[in-house]
């Protein structure tokens, strides 16, 4: 008997949690589409959903974040925004040692007062990026590379 009201509880946890997770992506698909509506009020419908799409490119979306309060520390802003970067290279790596495809996305939505507070970010909080991560459907062409010799040199 427990054991079947444990069960019970769970999967009505999980199903709240599904749900409140489905509606913030909503919320964040409506939040692309208004941004965009907001930058070009001549967006065709077409635009307007991929904007909205962007929101459920992958089953996993993360929002990484940067506290740049510095009451708490002494360290120099653009130490903690190169450990954030390392961070989420470390994101990538893993999603990619698992199995799974990962990309970066900003855009001009992601600076917005309407994001800070979908993702309740205090005061000193600055969004990096978002990533995505899920199975890779479609591969985007190779680029041509530039050779490393043009942009090192050698004292
Ligand atoms: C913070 C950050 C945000 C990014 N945002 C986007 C984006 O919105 N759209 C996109 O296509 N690529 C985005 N990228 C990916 C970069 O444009 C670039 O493709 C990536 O760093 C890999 O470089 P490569 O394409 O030269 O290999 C972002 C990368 C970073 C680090």
């Amino acid at each position: 008997m427990a054991w079947i009201i444990t069960k019970y509880l769970l999967t009505a946890g999980m199903v709240v949690f599904i749900s409140e997770v489905a509606k913030r992506s909503d919320r964040l698909g409506d939040l692309f589409a208004d941004a965009l509506i907001a930058r070009d009020p001549g967006a065709t419908l077409t635009q307007v959903d991929e904007a909205r799409q962007k929101a459920f490119r992958g089953p996993l979306l993360l929002l990484a974040t940067v506290n740049l309060n510095s009451e708490l520390d002494n360290i120099p802003e653009q130490e903690k925004i190169i450990s954030a970067g390392c961070a989420i290279q470390n994101v990538l790596l893993m999603a990619n040692a698992l199995g799974f495809g990962s990309g970066l996305s900003s855009g001009k939505a992601l600076y917005s007062q309407k994001m800070r507070e979908l993702f309740l970010l205090k005061e000193k909080e600055q969004p990096l990026c978002f990533i995505t991560i899920g199975t890779i459907s479609t591969h985007k062409p190779n680029k041509d590379r530039p050779d490393a010799n043009s942009y090192t040199s050698i004292f």
